[in-house]
């Protein structure tokens, strides 16, 4: 598979190398220019480009920008596109957001209305990109870490599932994209190491 990622921080250069050791080809991006991605190339293995490059390269888009990034990323290079959103909400970085603060929707959602011809998947956010690296398991190890995603794209939540089984992880699928606030920041699943069982029934009492 072909993975374009927009944002090369901690979050894209996880991705990039636990996708290209599971065999995918990426192509990371950031805000300024693939001049300053040079050395990831042959350090991770990864193609760098703009994020626009990024876009065009892919089957699918992992977001990971911070959220006040969302409104200048390439909406019609992400027209058509399977997007997974790996973005939080952090109002001492990002500001307030007053639609989060009350709650009245969600990051994801937010994404969703900025790239409206994209196919949105909430994807990656409830774990720390140093466990993403650590805490990985061959499938039925006991105790293996399980991580949720959300969306309203069949396909988008096969490819995360993929990544995430690929990556050593359960799955646990916590409903549509409204239901993303399940596993924001702050919530009982977010960022807790959990077992399938555990983050399953963590998601379901967790009360907005
Ligand atoms: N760190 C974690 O463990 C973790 C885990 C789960 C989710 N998250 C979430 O994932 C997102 C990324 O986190 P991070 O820790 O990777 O942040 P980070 O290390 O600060 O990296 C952010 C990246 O986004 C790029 N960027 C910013 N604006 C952009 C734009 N308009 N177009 C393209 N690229 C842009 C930056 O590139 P420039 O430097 O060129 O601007 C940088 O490469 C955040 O929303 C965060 O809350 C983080």
């Amino acid at each position: 598979m072909k993975i374009g990622i927009i944002g090369a921080g901690f979050v894209g250069r996880a991705i990039a190398k636990l996708a290209i050791a599971a065999g995918h080809e990426v192509m990371l991006s950031n805000s300024r220019s693939p001049q300053t991605l040079f050395s990831l190339k042959p350090m991770i293995g990864c193609e760098i480009g703009s994020a626009c490059e990024a876009a065009r390269f892919a089957d699918v888009v992992v977001i990971a920008v911070p959220l006040t990034a969302i409104s200048a990323l390439p909406v019609s290079e992400l027209q058509g596109k399977t997007v997974l959103d790996a973005v939080n909400y952090y109002p001492e970085r990002d500001g307030q957001f007053e639609v989060l603060d009350g709650r009245q929707t969600t990051t994801s959602e937010l994404l969703a209305r900025t790239l409206p011809g994209s196919r949105i998947t909430k994807a990656f956010n409830a774990i720390p990109m140093t466990q993403l690296e650590s805490d990985g398991l061959p499938a039925g190890a006991p105790l293996r870490r399980a991580l949720p995603l959300a969306g309203d794209d069949i396909a988008g939540k096969n490819i995360a599932s993929e990544l995430y089984t690929a990556f050593g992880f359960d799955v646990v699928d916590a409903g549509p994209l409204s239901e993303g606030w399940r596993f924001e920041r702050g919530m009982p699943a977010y960022c807790v190491r959990m077992t399938k069982e555990e983050l399953t029934a963590a998601l379901a009492e967790t009360r907005r």
